[in-house]
């Protein structure tokens, strides 16, 4: 998979750069293109914003230096540009999975009061929002989506893994525990030490649908 990233802050993607994101890398299952914004920015201070038609509060990010940037960057019927935004559907776990299929994902991060409708209307193909509140910028909410889709290219991590994670099935994960089985008197449920099988397995599926119910009720 190929992901583009257009921003204005291309130094805080370390994240991509680290753990699983940087083994998919290394692997050569992802490339990944930090593009600089204000590099395509108007007039000697680079200028990407603009006050907004009608009057208001806060900045807009203008259409040129998008438009410019996204020319750059290689175009085919397989190219998905993704801007993440509250006014987006939802981003969920099967969208992470569908997403993971695609060979070709461009991101493009917002600030200030987001971008120009111009840019929306025409160059954008999907819009996701991260949750119902607001960040300062789109730089952590498209991390977001490209961790949760990197990890789902095949060959990336065992297909085992994922499919054990919460809202991979219905639900929520499971308890999880590791040596020492005694922790300062802190005991590890004792059918995990049985090597009984069948009786680890009924135990983690009862966990899961007892803490979904709590907490996520709505899943099930
Ligand atoms: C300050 S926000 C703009 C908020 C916008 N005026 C609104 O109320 O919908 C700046 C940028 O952060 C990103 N952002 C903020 N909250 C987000 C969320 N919940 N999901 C995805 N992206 C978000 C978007 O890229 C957005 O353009």
């Amino acid at each position: 998979m190929r992901i583009d990233v257009i921003t204005l802050f291309p130094e805080v993607f370390g994240p991509l750069h680290s753990s699983i994101p940087a083994r998919a890398q290394d692997k050569g299952l992802l490339e990944l293109h930090l593009h600089w914004l204000r590099e395509f920015g108007a007039g000697p201070h680079h200028q990407v914003d603009d006050t907004p038609f009608g009057g208001g509060p806060g900045m807009v990010m203008t259409c040129g230096p998008i438009f410019d940037c996204l020319d750059t960057i290689p175009d085919s019927p397989e190219r998905l540009v993704i801007y993440p935004t509250p006014q987006g559907k939802p981003f969920l776990q099967q969208d992470a999975i569908e997403l993971a299929s695609q060979s070709h994902l461009v991101f493009i991060c917002g600030h200030y009061e987001g971008v120009d409708q111009r840019v929306r209307d025409t160059l954008v193909d999907r819009e996701y929002s991260i949750g119902d509140y607001v960040l300062s910028s789109g730089e952590l909410s498209s991390m977001v989506i490209a961790d949760a889709v990197i990890r789902l290219i095949p060959g990336v991590i065992k297909p085992e893994s994922y499919q054990q994670d919460s809202f991979f099935k219905k639900g929520l994960d499971h308890p999880h525990y590791t040596k020492p089985a005694d922790f300062r008197g802190l005991q590890v449920p004792e059918v995990l030490l049985s090597g009984h099988h069948k009786n680890i397995e009924k135990w983690r599926e009862e966990r899961a649908i007892e803490t979904t119910r709590k907490v996520r009720p709505d899943l099930l």
